[in-house]
């Protein structure tokens, strides 16, 4: 069993796992995902757009709107979401389960000044199995804190490469974004950061 670099409340940090080459080949099954299922900007139940820009590959895919937000089996503009890369499942095999797949890949691009607001992962069903995090491209400010919104909070930058799983007791722990460093990173030629949830919804 491969072992994190580091542990961070609780969550399990794989620094460096997916070298350069892999990165790259991974970008590339990427653009196909969103050629297939196009990157849109969520809006919150309130109305207020989300800075990150979404879409989604696997059975199900998550989305926000008006309606509030959930996972459907339908991208909003009406296709099916497109199948989750190989590569992609071949990293959750390696590290969650070799027999339960994730039912979705969330694929959140950071634009520059994008940034993802403290919350919890918290619509799937089953909280049993651990959320899979990547991150490809400019370096990313996470934070993570406990169960409760008032806990305390510790920060980490997250490079292009670096897998994150968060299970167990910090399955449910607050975390997000504080901020990029955009165009810290060549792998995306025109800049931002990409990060892939690999989730069981249940
Ligand atoms: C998320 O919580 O959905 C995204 C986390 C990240 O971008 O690292
Ligand atoms: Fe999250």
């Amino acid at each position: 069993m491969i072992q994190p670099t580091m542990t961070l409340r609780g969550i399990d940090i794989f620094q460096g796992l997916l070298d350069a080459q892999e990165q790259r080949a991974l970008v590339d099954e990427l653009r196909d995902v969103i050629r297939a299922a196009p990157l849109f900007h969520p809006v919150t139940a309130r109305g207020k757009a989300m800075s990150v820009r979404m879409t989604s590959a696997g059975r199900l895919g998550w989305v926000s709107d008006r309606n509030g937000y959930r996972y459907q089996e339908r991208h909003p503009d009406g296709m099916a979401w497109p199948e989750i890369p190989s590569s992609v499942i071949g990293l959750w095999q390696r590290l969650v389960s070799e027999t339960r797949l994730p039912d979705c890949c969330l694929i959140n691009f950071y634009g520059e000044g994008a940034r993802m607001g403290l919350h919890q992962d918290r619509d799937e069903v089953d909280f049993t199995w651990p959320v899979l995090s990547l991150s490809l491209g400019d370096e990313g400010l996470f934070r993570v804190g406990g169960a409760d919104r008032s806990d305390e909070t510790s920060s980490v930058w997250l490079k292009s490469g670096d897998v994150l799983r968060m299970g167990g007791p910090a399955r449910l722990a607050f975390h997000g974004v504080d901020r990029i460093r955009f165009g810290s990173s060549r792998l995306l030629p025109r800049g931002g950061r990409i990060n892939l949830t690999m989730r069981v919804v249940g």
